[in-house]
């Protein structure tokens, strides 16, 4: 594609604008999360996007591809280490504690929506800044809340008009499991070091359940008949598992177990999952979360165990644009005028129409030609135009047309007000 030489200033890579009318798709994402996840009992919670560093070195792990590759930091001019955040749940985790909600009655549960930044190679569905809308919910270590929230999750995907997305889980185990089965994968990936990419020769020796989800082909290849991790499950963790799947069923949740899927991020324990869709391509996780039972308590809070989601929304957006009619609010109306005082009779009238809510437009240049004004009143999708000039004033009326149709009529600029709030909004 060839640029257009006037613009001089463009996004950088991987960011983007939201322009109308996609973003009206993207209110109708966040004004359904805020009612969904409301009667479930989340609240809003307002992180700022800028963190100390540290906090997402220790909360997402060290050795994890976004704390070592992707995040965007920089020193301010006290000279401290900030970061853009990657992420929402460190945030969260480190407001929780700095306030002290756990003194609150638990379960205590919020939501959030907003802005992350991570350097990575943008492609369709993949940005360096990115918009997730994140839920974490702290104080309940049952399954049963694993089950609420990912049945909160499929209602709130259902509820933006969004079917036929599957759901993957996996246990991932705890503290007293985990060492166990790391071995295992070690010992089995000990044999297939040459097959292994470069990235995966790191991550053998600091993080080995990483290299389960590496994307490259041969790498697939030699971890097929990898152990998996649900069979080395302590008793307690064993258990867990097995009552949220009853759970799940329980509720009516189509799911599918796969013990391959580990997630980017070190913080989670036991219940991990993701929610996929065929229609994305390569970037096909349209939400993602998991339990993290170990965060607060290495964040220097009391131990609490904890669970949490996020939903990327340009793949939500993506995914209903494709679906849906995606046009933003219809122009109720538009005043053509003519002559300087029934411009100025159509600034009050505009006034009274928005005041009741409707969306009306406005000439703003009393010479205009009403034809030229009728062409952008077209243009602009209205639904009627309201006429009035000279004549119209003199006879007390004004006149209008329905764009649809092309019926037109006209009312006494007395009952003007209560005619179009009445009978014609009904009409629309
Ligand atoms: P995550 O899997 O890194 O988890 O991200 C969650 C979702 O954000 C992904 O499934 C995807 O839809 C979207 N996403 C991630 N990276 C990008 C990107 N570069 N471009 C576009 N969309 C993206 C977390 O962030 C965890 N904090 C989720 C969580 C909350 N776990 C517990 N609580």
């Amino acid at each position: 594609m060839r640029k257009d030489k006037r613009v001089k200033y463009r996004t950088p890579k991987g960011v983007q604008d939201i322009l109308p009318p996609e973003v009206s798709v993207w209110q109708k994402i966040e004004n359904v999360a805020r009612r969904v996840f409301s009667v479930y009992g989340y609240q809003e919670i307002r992180p700022p996007i800028i963190e100390f560093t540290e906090l997402f070195v220790r909360g997402i792990g060290e050795e994890t591809d976004i704390v070592e590759k992707e995040m965007y930091t920089f020193q301010d001019r006290a000279g401290r280490s900030i970061t853009l955040r990657p992420e929402g749940t460190a945030s969260v985790v480190r407001a929780y504690i700095q306030h002290h909600l756990y003194n609150l009655p638990s379960p205590q549960r919020f939501y959030y929506m907003g802005p992350m930044f991570r350097y990575e190679r943008p492609q369709k569905g993949r940005y360096r800044q990115f918009h997730q809308i994140g839920v974490e919910c702290f104080g309940e270590d049952t399954p049963r809340v694993d089950a609420e929230l990912m049945h909160m999750l499929f209602r709130y995907l259902e509820a933006i008009g969004l079917r036929d997305l599957s759901f993957e889980i996996n246990s991932i185990g705890c503290r007293q499991c985990r060492p166990r089965y790391r071995e295992k994968l070690l010992q089995f990936l000990s044999s297939k070091r040459e097959q292994l990419c470069t990235d995966c020769l790191r991550r053998y020796s600091r993080n080995p359940l990483r290299v389960l989800d590496c994307k490259v082909p041969e790498c697939i290849e030699a971890t097929k008949g990898a152990p998996a991790v649900t069979e080395y499950l302590c008793a307690n963790c064993q258990e867990h598992f097995g009552s949220l799947k009853r759970y799940l069923e329980q509720l009516g949740l189509t799911f599918r177990v796969n013990p391959r899927m580990v997630r980017g991020l070190d913080y989670y324990t036991r219940t991990t999952f993701e929610v996929l869709s065929s229609e994305l391509g390569a970037q096909n996780a349209v939400a993602a979360g998991g339990r993290y039972d170990d965060l607060v308590e290495e964040f220097g809070g009391p131990p609490t165990p904890a669970i949490g989601f996020a939903v990327g929304v340009e793949r939500l957006a993506t995914l209903i644009m494709e679906r849906a009619d995606t046009e933003g609010p219809r122009l109720f109306g538009y005043f053509a005028t003519l002559g300087e005082r029934a411009t100025e009779e159509a600034m009050g009238l505009a006034s009274r129409l928005r005041d009741r809510g409707l969306w009306v437009e406005m000439n703003y240049r009393p010479e205009a030609s009403l034809k030229s004004q009728l062409r952008k009143a077209n243009r602009m999708k209205a639904m009627y135009v309201f006429i009035l000039g000279e004549e119209e004033i003199q006879k007390g009326v004004i006149r209008y047309k329905r764009m649809d149709d092309g019926f037109q009529s006209e009312v006494k600029l007395s009952d003007f007000v209560a005619f179009i709030t009445g009978s014609m909004v009904q009409e629309s």
